[in-house]
């Protein structure tokens, strides 16, 4: 039996507070991971908050965790203990399934999440399958590193899935902890890069991280010079925009892909994406492939998330600041149990 130390919340939005649980014996296929460091993703605002109604509580979040391989299983091979590895936001798939035998193992049936009917790693220590803790290149920052492994391969995802081309002209919508990887992911992939914000004190920074022009996401009439230009915008927003509007700045055979967790049905108007072939399409994290592929291109493009750290015993506050959108651009919390 091995007692995890945790920050749990007992009901919707209610304070972090500390909690104890027994993780039972370890399955021959798991691995055990000590926690050094957890990223704050906005599903974790969300999973507090039981937006989605998927949420048990007490609720320990945390799913962007980086540490070190505490014990593992008598099946896994090719993990260490002591290795250095990352979890994101699946914990375990069946491996049986067409999907995870084709490599998709993120589109297999009955995933796992780590933090949806257990708990996650805002504790000491967490547990996944081998197949979902993915070995941490030398060279990526162990102290950022937590973000990539959620936010960071859900935008680096689509780049694969969708064959977007070093010759496309990409949108980002929304410059936030998943906005901020997008742009600079694109940048490097060779892309021209809009970033799309509602905060005009992000526009430099957007620069920085890759983007080549800027748009305000909440004004449709500053989108009039962009009409018919995009081959692909990447949705990471949560909010409703005038999705209708955004479309025309689709080029023929464009695409609005999201990733964003939009709460509200997004209307379409078949005849407006008619003419240009357009797409609507959307994706989950990706496989662990694709993230390691992404870890390989973070490494090999100097790619990083821009973190503000917290202790751990701070997640309160640090939540507080996710949920203000003060997050610049994405939050870490350092793992201070004992
Ligand atoms: N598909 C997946 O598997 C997956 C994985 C991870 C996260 N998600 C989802 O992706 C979404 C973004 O996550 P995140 O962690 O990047 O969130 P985040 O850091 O909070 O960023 C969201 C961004 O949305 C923009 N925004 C917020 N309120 C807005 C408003 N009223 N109008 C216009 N823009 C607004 C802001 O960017 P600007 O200031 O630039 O406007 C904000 O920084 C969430 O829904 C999350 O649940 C999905």
């Amino acid at each position: 039996m091995t007692t995890i130390r945790a920050w749990a919340a007992a009901g919707p939005k209610e304070p972090f507070k500390p909690f104890e649980y027994e993780l039972g014996a370890l399955g021959p296929d798991e691995i055990d991971i000590d926690v050094d460091y957890c990223g704050l993703c906005h599903s974790d605002l969300s999973m507090w908050a039981n937006e989605w109604g998927r949420t048990a509580y007490p609720f320990v979040g945390g799913h962007e965790v980086v540490g070190r391989v505490r014990e593992v299983g008598a099946n896994v091979a090719g993990l260490t203990v002591g290795q250095k590895v990352g979890l994101g936001w699946l914990s375990k798939s069946n491996l049986n399934s067409q999907q995870s035998l084709s490599g998709d193992h993120n589109l297999s049936p009955g995933n796992e999440a780590t933090i949806i009917g257990r708990h996650g790693g805002f504790a000491d220590i967490v547990r996944c399958q081998w197949v979902w803790a993915i070995p941490l290149p030398e060279d990526v920052d162990f102290k950022k590193a937590g973000p990539l492994f959620c936010g960071g391969v859900t935008v680096f995802n689509p780049l694969v899935q969708f064959s977007v081309k070093p010759t496309d002209k990409v949108g980002v919508i929304g410059i936030g902890g998943l906005g901020h990887l997008g742009l600079q992911f694109l940048n490097k992939w060779g892309c021209e890069v809009t970033a799309f914000t509602s905060s005009p004190d992000k526009e430099k920074e957007a620069r920085e991280f890759g983007a080549h022009k800027t748009l305000n996401s909440r004004d449709p009439g500053a989108w009039k010079q962009a009409k018919g230009r995009f081959d692909f915008l990447l949705a990471t927003v949560a909010v409703t925009l005038d999705w209708t509007r955004l479309m025309r700045t689709l080029a023929p055979r464009g695409r609005l892909h999201f990733v964003g967790a939009v709460g509200e049905p997004v209307p379409v108007h078949i005849p407006a994406i008619m003419g240009g072939q357009n797409q609507i399409s959307a994706s989950p994290v990706g496989s662990p492939a694709v993230t390691a592929q992404m870890l390989d291109f973070c490494s090999r493009h100097d790619i990083a998330p821009m973190t503000e750290q917290f202790k751990m015993s701070d997640i309160n506050a640090a939540m507080e600041h996710l949920d203000a959108g003060k997050a610049r651009y994405r939050i870490v919390l350092e793992n201070d149990f004992d």
